[in-house]
């Protein structure tokens, strides 16, 4: 089934609101577009949760630095529409910049808590300022009863789900887990922009958080796993932004397990590319559990 593509305000609420008065639950699937496995993922649990879907497809300049990939980032409009046509999409949400940041556009969204907890605030400080206006905008725009993110950001997942409690945003904010190459790189727009000898190298970092997960799981001491962990990346050629132990919900930074539950997350370039990546450390009871079965 070929989509509806909608590229006005106007278009859109009329659709939206045809949806509430039949009494249609709505969920949003915000992407850039350069569609992979893991925004069809967010697709499909959105259509879990609600009757209809509309999927938002633009590259935010916002979110961009001047020296960032805004203008090399993929733009793949044929081929996401495509890719949506073989799932239960309702509409897909295409603004043109213009449309999303008409002349005179003077206001901004400015998020604290996890977006100034450092990690990709540190590295991209312009970052989530872009992302909270835009997807500030996208559920204001489309007043979904659900909103889909994925875990592969998973500050931007917290970012978000602060945004809409803080603004009283109606939408509930579900995250969904990281979809996975099968040799653990997580499926991102920018994998494409890894030569071989990148591609080869990158899956270094999801084997380096599972095995620093595990470590710590087990007891080890933090600051040591993840020094080690630093430096294995570091070998496989790549420059690392950070390798940090953080509270899974406030995102501050952790000193020891028992101040859990952690998450663990990476930024690091290789080449050109920037990749990130994270992972939840188990509980000890949960570890001790896994430790049992494998035992
Ligand atoms: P984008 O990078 O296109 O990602 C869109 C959504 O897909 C995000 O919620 C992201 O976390 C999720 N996603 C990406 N790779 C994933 C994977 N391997 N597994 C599961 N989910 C994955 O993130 C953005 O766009 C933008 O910042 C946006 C929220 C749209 C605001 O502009």
């Amino acid at each position: 089934m070929a989509h509806r593509v909608v590229r006005t305000v106007p278009a859109l609420r009329r659709a939206v609101m045809q949806w509430r008065t039949a009494g249609e639950r709505i969920a949003l699937v915000p992407t850039m577009g350069a569609l992979h496995a893991g925004h069809l993922a967010l697709v499909r649990a959105a259509r879990r949760r609600a009757r209809r879907v509309v999927v938002s497809i633009f590259v935010n300049p916002t979110q961009f630095a001047p020296h960032e990939d805004f203008g090399s980032y993929p733009r793949t409009l044929a081929a996401d529409l495509a890719a949506l046509a073989e799932l239960p999409v309702d509409l897909v949400w295409a603004p043109s910049a213009e449309v999303m940041y008409p002349a005179g556009f003077a206001s901004r969204i400015v998020p604290e808590g996890p977006a100034a907890a450092g990690l990709e605030d540190r590295f991209r400080p312009h970052f989530f300022a872009g992302v909270a206006t835009v997807v500030g905008k996208l559920l204001i725009q489309c007043t979904p009863d659900f909103a889909m993110f994925g875990e592969k950001d998973y500050q931007q997942l917290k970012v978000v789900t602060r945004l809409a409690r803080d603004l009283d945003l109606p939408a509930k904010i579900i995250g969904i887990p990281t979809v996975r190459e099968q040799d653990g790189l997580a499926l991102s727009s920018r994998n494409g922009y890894l030569n071989p000898v990148e591609r080869a190298a990158a899956p270094t970092l999801h084997r380096v958080l599972v095995r620093c997960a595990g470590e710590i799981a087990r007891g080890q001491l933090l600051a040591r796993v993840l020094d080690e962990g630093g430096a294995e990346i570091e070998r496989a050629g790549f420059v690392l932004d950070y390798l940090e132990a953080r509270h899974a919900d406030t995102l501050q930074p952790i000193a020891a397990r028992k101040d859990g539950p952690i998450r663990l997350l990476v930024a690091a370039r290789i080449g050109k590319t920037r990749l990130i990546d994270n992972i939840a450390v188990s509980s000890g009871r949960m570890a001790k559990r896994a430790q049992h079965r494998i035992g």
